[in-house]
């Protein structure tokens, strides 16, 4: 039987290998940094604040501090003056590892709902709960500024906070809009989303007289290191971070946050290794999220479907404390041919937590509002989407003329329309029907900028046939493990079984991010230079039995080392690897090349002709990413992203309490994800694709590929089945009874 996970390689794809680490995964023998067995460990447990702007006027701990087994409530009395501000990742300069500047238990002050306050620590989990909760607080509470449209905020066009942003544009497209006959002008508006990853943030930390070891689930484990350094004012070289599983991340586990300083601390004030598991509900405000955003997008074109104007203006919550934002009219300008482009991101600084990176963090709201402006646009001028794309499809992005490296969006398009059966579709909206169904389809693009970052890896073969990797990657559930060892040993001539690869320490050598969806490309482009470095170093670069060469020099094994960046980056990057940054670039980025993979999604829904209930029976994607080193695992990122997109389309939603500025849906039972019965057909195709300028190896990588684009397609097949255009996710029953 034909095994739809394991699609079968075309041409320029590895091998659909099983995960290496599939078994230990699904047996329990996977560690993930909270099973990691520490001894005599105190267990935390956090207290958070219950206002979003004010002061804490008194802690009374008396109480919580009597129960038994309670060994210390750390407030900020305790760590006032011991924590540095810690530096943004990707700020200003580049420099820094941290989500957020803001430092709870520096002081009195509350800058957002569910900030950490206190943080008790008991013998047992249970005590350390039970303690946490009769901690009492009382504040000097103001009124929060909660969401966009709330008052008191305070607003910033994103060229004034971050002095290297630019607002992309060509042309006069104000004027071109003026003139245009055909043209719509609309707002598209997205939610608050949380990631939610299955594993809960946990951070153990264990000193051992100067030396501390952290162990903790992310996505930058030299990050990590480096920015508690940086935090507790301590040499790195004194700290080790241990993250060798990690559950899901989605972006929460990307930056430092601020527990890491806070629980390292506390193990040094109370001698005691310290262990923090925090529950799901803190989870909503322990790291980041996607901040809610609006959008208007303008567009005109001519008659025969040319556009002649774009104008894309972006709005982006934030907290007072950091002016993050992610900007994606990076690609929105860029994905269609136009002479007259326009766009701006603004920023509105709210009474919240600093939002962070969520798969995707620009493409996935900027491109919703791009592809459902595209659909309405080709509406109006009476095209098939597909065809709309089909005309402004373009080598050469419009900003600067540069040239993509490859783009196979079309192929895209025309693969996944011919298996979805596009050219049955009624364009006529509530035209098609299934017994009391309205059926509709539709249609969007997905694309995801090619970073690449710094890389170093140290691969070592032995005289038993057997090959280690050893680079501090990491595996977020996306198949590092497995892909690199499929490189190695394809590379060293060895079946994959004798290799073994070693992620997420960072004793290792320092590799980026598990971000961006760099690190396939970063760490195979430095993984295949350290291959052929010890290839060399046995004087054999051709291949050859490498076994029979170490016993002819006489050697137990041999190792070959590299760290590398992308084609044309600085080696200056090296120096920042070291540091625990990761000097990621591309995309639209370069200044001789534009790289991006592509793909195109088409959606089937089904929307109840009495209830207005909305299904999606089928879904199909084609993607295009360069070089696929795994079609099973790449199939696997490109479905979870679909899902992913299916649930921010119909589902996903942290609901804000307008006068609190609180989170009210903290749980999974509220927070809805899409579940089997949601999720029905969904086919994933991979396109073949070949490019030769982004790496040696032609890797785009696509783990936040397949969520670009899927939230426009449902709600243009929504459209489809309804005639009615609803601009603001998630579209629920509410928004088609009208
Ligand atoms: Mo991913 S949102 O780049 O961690």
């Amino acid at each position: 039987m034909e095994n739809v996970a394991a699609p079968q390689p075309k041409d320029n794809m590895g091998q659909p290998v099983p995960r290496v680490d599939g078994i230990l995964k699904v047996t329990g023998g996977a560690r993930y940094p909270a099973d990691i067995k520490i001894e005599n460990p105190a267990y935390g447990y956090l207290v958070t604040s219950s206002i979003a702007r004010g002061q804490i006027s008194n802690i009374d701990t008396s109480d919580a501090l009597e129960l038994p087994g309670i060994i210390d409530v750390i407030t900020y009395h305790d760590f006032s003056g011991q924590i540095e501000k810690p530096l943004m990742m990707g700020g200003e300069g580049g420099a820094g590892y941290a989500g957020s500047t803001s430092r709870p238990l520096h002081s009195s002050k509350i800058s957002y709902d569910g900030q950490i306050i206190a943080l008790v620590l008991a013998e047992t989990f249970e005590a350390a709960r039970e303690a946490a909760h009769i901690v009492q607080v009382t504040y000097k509470a103001e009124t929060p500024s909660a969401t966009l449209g709330s008052d008191g905020l305070k607003i910033q066009a994103a060229t004034v906070v971050k002095k290297s942003h630019e607002d992309p544009k060509v042309g006069d497209a104000e004027k071109a809009f003026l003139e245009a006959e055909f043209k719509i002008d609309k707002t598209y508006t997205t939610p608050v989303e949380h990631h939610n990853p299955i594993e809960l943030f946990s951070t153990s930390c264990v000193w051992n007289g100067a030396e501390l070891t952290v162990y903790e689930p992310s996505q930058t484990s030299h990050g990590l290191k480096f920015g508690l350094a940086q935090q507790l004012g301590i040499d790195p070289g004194n700290i080790r971070v241990i993250s060798q599983y990690i559950g899901g991340a989605f972006g929460s586990k990307g930056a430092i946050t601020e527990r890491t300083a806070i629980v390292a601390l506390a193990a040094k004030k109370t001698n005691r290794p310290v262990k923090l598991v925090i529950s799901r509900a803190q989870g909503f405000s322990a790291s980041s999220y996607r901040a809610e955003t609006h959008h208007r997008v303008a567009l005109s074109a001519t008659k025969d479907g040319k556009l002649t104007s774009l104008i894309h203006e972006g709005l982006e919550l934030t907290s007072r404390d950091d002016a993050y934002f992610v900007g994606g009219t990076d690609a929105t300008s860029r994905m269609y041919a136009c002479p007259n482009i326009l766009t701006k991101v603004t920023i509105v600084r709210a009474d919240r937590k600093t939002p962070g990176f969520m798969r995707a963090p620009a493409e996935v709201p900027y491109m919703y509002a791009l592809e459902s402006a595209m659909d309405e646009m080709a509406e109006k001028i009476g095209m098939d989407p597909v065809e709309f794309r089909r005309n402004n499809d373009t080598m050469k992005e419009p900003i600067k003329g540069l040239e993509y490296t490859s783009r196979s969006l079309m192929k895209c398009y025309d693969e996944a329309a011919a298996s979805f059966g596009w050219d049955k579709r009624n364009k006529e909206p509530g035209k098609m029907r299934r017994g009391e169904w309205l059926v509709g389809h539709g249609c969007a693009t997905s694309c995801y900028p090619t970073l690449m970052a710094p890389a170093s890896v140290r691969v070592t073969f032995k005289i038993d046939g057997t090959a280690l990797v050893e680079t501090a990657a990491q595996d977020v559930g996306t198949g590092t493990y497995t892909i690199l060892a499929q490189l190695a040993a394809e590379q060293l001539g060895i079946a994959i079984n004798k290799v073994t690869v070693l992620l997420g320490d960072t004793k290792l050598p320092p590799s980026p991010v598990s971000g961006g969806s760099n690190v396939t490309a970063s760490v195979c482009t430095a993984l295949l230079e350290a291959c052929n470095n010890l290839k060399s170093k046995l004087g054999n670069n051709s291949g050859g039995n490498l076994e029979a060469q170490l016993q002819k020099a006489n050697l137990k094994e041999m190792d070959g080392f590299a760290e590398t960046v992308a084609p044309g980056a600085p080696k200056a990057g090296i120096d920042m690897l070291h540091k625990g940054v990761s000097a990621i670039d591309g995309g639209a980025k370069l200044k001789d090349r534009i790289q991006f993979s592509f793909g195109a999604q088409f959606i089937e829904v089904e929307v109840h002709s009495l209830t207005n209930e909305i299904r999606v029976p089928r879904m199909v994607g084609a993607f295009a990413a360069g070089r696929i080193m795994n079609p099973r695992t790449s199939r696997s990122q490109l479905l979870g992203g679909m899902i992913g997109g299916l649930g921010s389309a119909l589902l996903e939603i942290t609901e804000v309490e307008k006068s609190s500025a609180r989170y009210v849906n903290k749980n999974l039972a509220d927070y809805e994800i899409p579940v089997n019965s949601d999720v029905q057909q969904l086919e994933i195709i991979l396109v073949s694709e070949t490019d030769t300028k982004i790496n040696p190896l032609g890797i785009k990588g696509l783990g936040e590929l397949g969520i670009v684009g899927t939230a426009a397609a449902v709600s243009n097949a929504v459209y489809n089945a309804t005639g009615k255009r609803v601009r603001s996710l998630p579209i629920r029953i509410d928004d088609l009874i009208a």
